[in-house]
């Protein structure tokens, strides 16, 4: 797996976060964590009872970490996706991403950090199947600001940092191979140089070969200072990560045999 390289990285817009390569560089505000999120819960409330998916998660996420998030099935994995990506709000608690507090946020401007400050990439891969491999990468890149004349260097800086080969960039994105299509997915969320991406389970549907080509490229982009949290009940995937936490039942630990005592992450 080709790591990303200096080249790679010229044709990026540097006015926010500088580029794949200096990653390190895009924190604009003073917190030294991406992510601080203290006491979270979620209760989804229903006629038939409340189901308590998070009960007081307390997690930091410092810059160009890569962190893995291993739980089993039901554990509230992606329930905490969900509120790290701003697309849910935690029943109580606070986030605080990039040491901006998330609560205070309007609706309009939660839209905005999801396109701009975040790249999502989920188990179902959701490319468009009929536009083109570059076209697919570049879709973020029309919900910001980014100048047209901007959008294919950019996604093809990203999806060679994800090693996909230039003669896939024309190919309609359902010609590709599974482990490809994931691969093009990290280039989608990588294009807008997110402060984090979050990933939610994104080698569940890969077999062992694909699913060790898609986590060398979440590797690549680790040493490129990218921040990544990375969702999974699988341990061979969590051990490719930099830290590991373990979620149980709602609640976050930071080893097994602290799971085991139950007692949290703090
Ligand atoms: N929208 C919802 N309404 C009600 N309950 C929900 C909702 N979403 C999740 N839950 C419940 O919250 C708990 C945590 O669910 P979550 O989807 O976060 O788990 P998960 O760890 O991602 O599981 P999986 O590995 O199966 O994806 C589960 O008991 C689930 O049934
Ligand atoms: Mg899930």
């Amino acid at each position: 797996m080709k790591s990303f390289s200096s080249h790679d990285s010229i044709h990026f817009d540097s006015s926010r976060t500088g580029n794949l390569a200096t990653a390190s560089q895009s924190v604009p505000y003073h917190s030294p964590y991406v992510i601080d999120a203290q006491r979270l819960t979620r209760v989804y409330r229903s006629p038939a009872g409340n189901t308590y998916a998070l009960r007081g998660v307390t997690l930091r996420v410092k810059q160009g970490e890569f962190l893995a998030i291993m739980g089993s099935s039901g554990s509230g994995k992606s329930t905490l996706m969900s509120i790290l990506g701003c697309l849910d709000t935690a029943t109580s608690g606070s986030y605080y991403l990039e040491g901006e507090d998330i609560k205070t946020k309007t609706d309009d401007e939660l839209a905005s950090i999801r396109a701009t400050r975040i790249g999502f990439v989920f188990q179902s891969f959701n490319l468009l199947p009929r536009i083109s491999v570059i076209r697919n990468v570049m879709l973020p890149l029309l919900y910001t600001a980014c100048p047209v004349r901007e959008r294919i260097p950019r996604a093809r800086a990203a999806l060679r940092a994800v090693s996909i080969d230039e003669k896939l960039f024309d190919h309609m994105s359902n010609e590709l191979s599974g482990g490809q299509v994931q691969r093009v997915a990290i280039a989608r969320a990588l294009v807008n140089s997110p402060a984090l991406i979050l990933a939610d389970e994104p080698t569940g549907n890969l077999d062992s070969e694909t699913t060790d080509q898609v986590l060398s490229s979440f590797e690549s982009l680790h040493r490129a200072g990218r921040t990544i949290v990375l969702i999974t009940h699988e341990s061979d995937v969590a051990s490719r990560a930099d830290r590991c936490v373990y979620i149980k039942d709602g609640c976050l630990y930071d080893s097994v045999a602290a799971m085991h005592n139950a007692r949290k992450v703090v």
